[in-house]
């Protein structure tokens, strides 16, 4: 299959958080894959607390997938913060996994700094597990998210 075929639809699920500088949390996420026929997969995630009751984190952005292993993404935030990052496409008979690095994080004047970003999808029969590593807060590069999510049936 192809990685747009692979990362396609909503998958839903649970994640926890941590940073040095915060308390650790916990939260369900919603996360889109949409393609149509370009060569770009649209991004959309949403969090909210584990009751449902509050709103958490939302991002919205791009894969612009170059050739079969190479990527880039753009993606933007609500806090004030967008990362433009590179990335590599890896896919075997068992699993596949988009990883990127930031190249450029950019933060409003009012943002809370981020200077670096790690992510890693990894989709393995039907199960997507994301994490999220940042360098903020003075903190280098270090372990922030982790999520266990499955694809929401149609
Ligand atoms: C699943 C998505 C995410 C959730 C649920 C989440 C949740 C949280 C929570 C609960 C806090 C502590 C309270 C607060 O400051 O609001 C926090 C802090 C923070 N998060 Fe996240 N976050 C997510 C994604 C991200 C991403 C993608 C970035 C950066 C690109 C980010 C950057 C930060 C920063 C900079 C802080 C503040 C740390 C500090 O004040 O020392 N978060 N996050």
């Amino acid at each position: 299959m192809s990685i747009f075929e692979l990362f396609q639809g909503v998958f839903i699920g649970k994640g926890s958080g941590n940073y040095p500088t915060i308390e650790p949390f916990e939260y369900l996420e919603t996360l889109g894959f949409v393609s149509d026929g370009r060569p770009f997969i649209r991004i959309e995630q949403k969090t909210k607390k584990t009751d449902g009751s509050t709103p958490l984190h939302q991002e919205v952005g791009y894969i612009r997938v170059l050739g079969e292993s190479q990527l880039e993404l753009v993606l933007v935030q609500p806090t004030g913060v967008a990362e433009m990052a590179q990335g590599t496409y890896v896919e075997d008979d068992t699993s596949a996994t988009m990883e990127f690095r930031s190249i450029q994080v950019m933060s409003t004047p009012t943002a809370k700094p981020v200077t670096e970003t790690l992510r890693t999808y990894t989709l393995t029969a039907g199960v997507l597990v994301f994490e999220f590593h940042m360098a903020a807060a003075q903190q280098e590069r270090q372990f922030h998210l982790h999520s266990d999510l499955v694809r929401e049936e149609a």
